[in-house]
């Protein structure tokens, strides 16, 4: 059986990002992919349960980024790698970039030991594609403070996210054979397009 592939969706907050991985799922569904939808931190109910460890608390930053870790260690393991080895496809919320950018970028932790930590928890499960959804601070703020879920993280100055926004568009230009950055200010059905397209370029899935 051919391996599935694994697009991960990274972005700051308000960007959409959860409305385009579903919708992303629904067209591959459409064309005859088996799909599993995901995020981080969760998808396994220990990686949900640290979620809510992590969401509910304000750890120290070094065990925070274990946390994260931990949570990937055991996505990766028991989700992401066996319904990629059964060719579905795995459409993620968020991943290791938003490490690099959270925990790295913006907490300051060790980029040496962020790479040594990713390498044993990802296991080469590096993704196919990564869509980065971006779009100007204010725009993302003033989505998500509307739908009245800024979470801890959002909660920060307008200069925190313009790092967030900064940090992805940077691992987005030094990756880009992995990467592809959408505007995510376009209307619902634009963005989807985009993404669709990207797809259709980077990893060859038929129009439909
Ligand atoms: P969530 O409510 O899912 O945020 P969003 O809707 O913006 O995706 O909360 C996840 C938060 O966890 C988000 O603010 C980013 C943060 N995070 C990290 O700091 N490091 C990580 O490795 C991951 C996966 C998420």
């Amino acid at each position: 059986m051919a391996a599935g592939r694994f697009i991960t969706f990274e972005g700051g907050e308000g960007t959409g990002k959860s409305t385009q991985v579903r919708r992303l799922a629904a067209r591959l569904a459409a064309a005859g992919r088996e799909v599993v939808v995901t995020r981080e931190p969760g998808g396994t109910p220990l990686g949900e349960a640290i979620r809510t460890l992590i969401l509910s608390s304000r750890p120290a930053v070094e065990a925070e980024f274990l946390l994260f870790a931990a949570a990937r260690a055991e996505h990766v393991d028991k989700l992401i790698r066996p319904a990629l080895a059964a060719g579905r496809w795995v459409v993620c919320d968020r991943y290791s970039d938003s490490t690099r950018v959270y925990q790295g970028v913006l907490a300051g932790v060790d980029r040496t030991l962020i790479d040594v930590v990713e390498a044993a928890t990802s296991r080469a499960a590096v993704p196919d594609l990564t869509v980065v959804l971006d779009l100007p601070v204010a725009t993302g703020l003033g989505r998500a403070t509307r739908r009245g879920d800024l979470n801890r993280y959002d909660a920060e100055s307008v200069g925190y996210h313009e790092r967030i926004r900064q940090g992805f568009l940077d691992i987005a230009r030094a990756d880009s054979g992995r990467c592809v950055v959408v505007d995510g200010g376009a209307s619902e059905d634009t963005v989807a397009e985009a993404i669709w397209s990207a797809l259709g370029a980077r990893l060859g899935v038929g129009a439909s």
